[in-house]
């Protein structure tokens, strides 16, 4: 029996229409190539509906996602329209609201991509940032008090759950242990934690202690810990040290940018929102933003959405078909002959995604 997939699609604000059906081109040319059938619901939920109708995403947008086996988002959020803390909130709602507890963040640099790092190339550059994707730092507990006046006061306060970073922790031994980077000597794989105890006396130093916790029952993968100051340092200066990186929420957020940049920018960086035991939906995105002045000018680069769409098909199961788009993103990017502005070409954002598509449909078996 054919498997079939359902997948909702939400392109969201700016440049996320194209960059969505971009994505949609791979994901058609996958489905027919590696033999599984895939419907889609488009939403068009996002700054222009709450001009509209009032909010971002209907009431029940989660029971309407819930029904999915996984969610494409493209990009969220158009300041002229509506404030960033307002519209990035549907993200965020959907992320806690699905218990999308891991988000997976792949940094790998394809042969042929130019990059601002000079100590990065493909040998050097292969990582995974496994970042906090429900507490901590973006609980969104606080408030303000007085505000307004001479005495205002802002409270911002993180959260830390036992549970919480345990899952996660444990998470990342788990992928680093399956990757089987570093095989040298006797261990496998590399965990390093990214924290700062020595500021953060309270959320940090109660986060390593996790971190111990759950390191103990791996003893055949290898401990590391880097401050995260230190960690942005690290990443120019040896890239090729990481294998998994475990993060909060907040500091996994800012070190995955810099990882963009050693993968060639962000056009190449795309995301996983993972609920591991797909209780609810994952969601797939590319991580770069809307790019608001670049609506329908297909001039962004469309790699990262079809990285997402990669790592959905993995997720869901369709390993041959995510391996596929791999090798056929691969191809195209080292030929070089379709390459968006970001990195010096002038082939629009459709070009690029049909160069892939037609790649992922004629490619031989692996
Ligand atoms: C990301 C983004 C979001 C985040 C924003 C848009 C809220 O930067 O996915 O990395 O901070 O998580
Ligand atoms: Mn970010």
């Amino acid at each position: 029996m054919t498997a079939s997939y359902n997948f909702a699609i939400i392109p969201g604000d700016g440049v996320g229409t194209e960059i969505s059906a971009a994505a949609g081109d791979v994901l058609a040319a996958a489905a027919t190539r590696f033999g599984f059938a895939v419907d889609t619901e488009t939403y068009d939920w996002g700054c222009d509906r709450l001009l509209q109708s009032g909010e971002m995403m209907p009431g029940d947008a989660l029971e309407t996602l819930g029904d999915f086996d996984a969610i494409f988002l493209g990009c969220i959020g158009d300041a002229s329209k509506v404030p960033d803390d307002v519209s990035l909130e549907m993200l965020l709602a959907i992320r806690t609201g699905f218990d999308q507890y891991v988000n997976l963040r792949p940094i790998k640099l394809y042969p042929g991509v130019p990059t601002p790092v000079a100590t990065a190339n493909p040998d050097t550059v292969d990582m995974v940032v496994i970042r906090e994707n429900t507490e901590g730092e973006y609980a969104r507990m606080g408030g303000i008090f007085k505000r307004g006046t001479p005495d205002a006061v802002a409270l911002q306060t993180g959260v830390f759950t036992y549970k919480g970073c345990e899952r996660v922790i444990r998470y990342a031994f788990d992928l680093a242990r399956d990757r089987g980077k570093l095989g040298a000597g006797e261990t496998v794989g590399r965990v390093t934690n990214c924290t700062k105890s020595n500021a953060l006396n309270y959320s940090m130093v109660f986060w390593d202690e996790v971190y111990n916790d759950v390191s103990a029952s791996y003893p055949d993968v290898a401990r590391d810990a880097a401050l995260v100051d230190a960690i942005t340092m690290w990443f120019i200066k040896n890239p090729e040290w990481f294998d998994v990186v475990v993060a909060s929420n907040l500091f996994g957020d800012i070190i995955t940018d810099l990882g963009a940049m050693l993968q060639g920018g962000m056009g190449f960086a795309a995301g996983g929102n993972v609920n591991p035991e797909r209780t609810y939906p994952s969601m797939f995105e590319p991580i770069h933003g809307s790019a608001p002045k670049y609506t329908g000018m297909q001039r962004v680069n469309p790699i990262a959405s079809i990285e997402a769409v990669r790592m959905m098909l993995d997720h869901v199961g369709e390993a041959e078909a995510a391996a596929g788009i791999e090798r056929a993103v691969a191809t195209t990017l080292a030929a070089g002959e379709h390459r968006t502005a970001d990195i010096g070409g002038t082939a629009r954002t459709d070009e690029v995604a049909s160069a892939v598509a037609v790649l992922v449909l004629n490619q031989p078996d692996a």
